[in-house]
């Protein structure tokens, strides 16, 4: 069930035709909207960050989409269609790794390409679909939580859940993927409290995840990233959660940085380490994580922490934003369809 006080950071707006994006560079401080009226507008807010995490990100892209459609003037839908694959050219180049982005601008190829009608009635089914991945996310994402309460440990006490970066409502249609899971958890009470890593160099765990458990009274310890293991190490953790911004077919699985050392970390004393995402977030044309591209962003993230740089000058800075937890180090991955080993992923393939 949604709380009343769901989050929903992409939003319709059908009186002014335009989308509303919650401004995710501003929280917690700020709770501002963005209303976006054009593609170069959301190409312009995926890169910058306004929304971030791979399901919200092919939301917004296929939005993207639907507003790139009604920019383009001719009749003619051959023509058409090449325009549009010019816009989505333009919103792939926005971040490289969460598959979310390409897979929701090829199905909204997909339905320009398959409609064989006026471009009037091509412009409004892109819309419907736009409409349709969201609602869909959504669903998944409620899916996702309920059968991620059915792997977490049983143990006597309720569960304290380790996550890493932000997985939450803000970073999905409106519900999460391993906040889907801590939800669910909580609704469910077995969930003692939520240990949110900060997540350097952005903090979305301090600032996105902190403050979605606040909005739900889910009880959160922000611990900075280097404190993971010594939490492990004190029993002080149950179980990891986490979500993706790809899969590859093997259960490689590249998720924000610092994910990586967080799995090894939980190996090492022996807690599980669970996967919380949707099928679209698995690429099954990549063999293994090795082929995952990795975005790397701007130095300045690792120069400063918020406005204030903390680096001497004359150094070199390396700040890739994303790293892949190999396959073995994850206990299950946790979809829609339910949670499977990393090694049988491939059977929920057919089903999608
Ligand atoms: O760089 P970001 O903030 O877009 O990275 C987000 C993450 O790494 C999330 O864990 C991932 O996208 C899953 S969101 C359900």
């Amino acid at each position: 069930m949604l709380s009343n006080t769901a989050v929903y950071p992409v939003r319709w707006d059908r009186e002014n035709q335009c989308v509303i994006l919650i401004d995710q560079t501003r929280l917690p401080g700020e709770y501002t909207t963005v209303s976006i009226s054009d593609s170069t507008q959301m190409a312009r807010a995926i890169k910058t960050m306004i929304v971030r995490g791979a399901p919200a990100i092919g939301v917004s892209a296929a939005y993207g989409m639907a507003l790139g459609a009604r920019e383009i003037e001719t009749r003619d839908s051959t023509e058409f269609l090449k325009q549009l694959e010019a816009i989505a050219e333009m919103l792939r180049q926005t971040r490289p790794t969460a598959v979310n982005l390409f897979w929701a601008i090829e199905r909204m190829l997909e339905t320009a390409r398959s409609t064989s009608s006026s471009v009037g009635e091509i412009q409004a089914k892109l819309l419907e679909t736009a409409q349709e991945i969201q609602a869909d996310d959504l669903q998944t994402c409620q899916e996702i939580g309920k059968h991620g309460v059915t792997v977490l440990p049983e143990t006597p006490e309720r569960l304290n859940l380790l996550t890493h970066c932000n997985a939450g409502a803000l970073a999905t249609a409106g519900y999460g993927t391993a906040l889907g899971v801590v939800r669910s958890a909580w609704d469910n009470g077995r969930l003692n409290r939520v240990y949110a890593d900060e997540t350097r160099p952005r903090l979305q765990g301090a600032k996105l995840t902190a403050w979605e458990c606040v909005q739900e009274g889910i009880p959160v310890t922000v611990i900075t990233d280097n404190m993971a293991a010594h939490c492990m190490q004190q029993g002080m953790i149950h179980a990891v959660v986490v979500g993706a911004d790809r899969i590859s077919a093997n259960g490689d699985t590249a998720n924000k940085i610092g994910t990586y050392s967080v799995a090894l970390a939980a190996k090492a004393h022996n807690i599980p380490f669970y996967v919380a995402a949707p099928l679209s977030t698995v690429d099954f044309k990549l063999a293994d994580g090795g082929e995952i591209p990795i975005e790397e962003r701007d130095s300045q993230e690792v120069a400063q922490v918020g406005e204030t740089r903390i680096t001497p000058s004359g150094v070199d800075y390396y700040n890739p934003a994303f790293d892949v937890t190999p396959a073995e180090l994850i206990a299950a991955i946790i979809t829609e369809k339910g949670a499977v080993a990393p090694q049988e992923l491939y059977q929920l393939k057919t089903q999608t």
